[in-house]
């Protein structure tokens, strides 16, 4: 997609993204906390370290006004430094009031349950810093576009997105990642991982570009990766 068409996005109505009801996590959210310390798994590995890397990537401070995409049972919120506020937006009841439950001492977070398109129909406050770990590949490819274009417009000059994810480094890294994965029995981790919207590396970093942001990149284990992202 071209910048110009990234842009023409943005005056459009934001429906609910496709598979949200199939990625809303109420059913995972008692055994979540657990699951996330399984290094041995291949979608696990490098999961703390890569949140601790971004709390600190993120530089919030108490003038920050912060979004954070995809909350889930606050993992990633509890880490970040004190703020303005910090809205969190995530579709899932159970994983919010575990959130809830672990922040209740915080009173700069604002709970949102919705969306992440549809989050964006709302016009909103200006963003210093945007956070999302292990959500935006719920999305599609072209959702996943459409999510970055509206974020550049909400952020102020040389605020930061900084993405925590399962990401693939080109097309030819993911066939042969998932034909490795095939061949030592590991069948249901690539049909997992099929039936999800792993970020192309490749792909996303041109849009992320393409939107202005200055990019660094960062990687946690053989599928999580993290970006730092500066608007212009
Ligand atoms: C794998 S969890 C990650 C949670 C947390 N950020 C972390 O790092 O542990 C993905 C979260 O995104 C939420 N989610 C998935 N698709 C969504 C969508 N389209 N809109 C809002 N939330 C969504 C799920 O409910 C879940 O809480």
């Amino acid at each position: 997609m071209t910048n110009g068409r990234l842009h023409e996005t943005l005056g459009a109505p934001m429906p609910r993204s496709l598979h949200v009801d199939e990625f809303n996590h109420d059913e995972d959210a008692v055994g979540y906390d657990l699951d996330v310390q399984n290094e041995a798994d291949p979608v696990r590995a490098g999961y703390e370290e890569l949140l601790t890397w971004m709390a600190g990537e993120s530089h919030v401070t108490e003038e920050s006004t912060v979004l954070e995409l995809g909350s889930g049972t606050g993992n990633l919120t509890a880490r970040l430094r004190p703020a303005r506020e910090i809205v969190c937006v995530d579709v899932s009841k159970a994983m919010m009031r575990i959130a809830q439950h672990k922040l209740g001492a915080r009173n700069d977070v604002r709970w949102v349950e919705s969306d992440l398109l549809e989050f964006f129909d709302e016009p909103g406050t200006m963003l210093d810093v945007v956070v999302s770990s292990y959500a935006i590949h719920h999305l599609t490819a072209p959702e996943r576009a459409t999510l970055l274009a509206h974020l550049a417009v909400r952020m102020n000059p040389g605020g930061s997105v900084i993405v925590g994810d399962l990401m693939f480094e080109s097309l030819s890294a993911r066939r042969e990642i998932l034909l490795r994965y095939g061949q030592t029995g590991r069948k249901e981790l690539v049909e997992g991982i099929e039936e999800e919207f792993f970020w192309d590396l490749e792909t996303d970093l041109a849009v992320l570009r393409e939107l202005g942001f200055e990019v660094d990149v960062r990687r946690f284990s053989e599928l999580s990766w993290g970006l730092s992202g500066r608007s212009p």
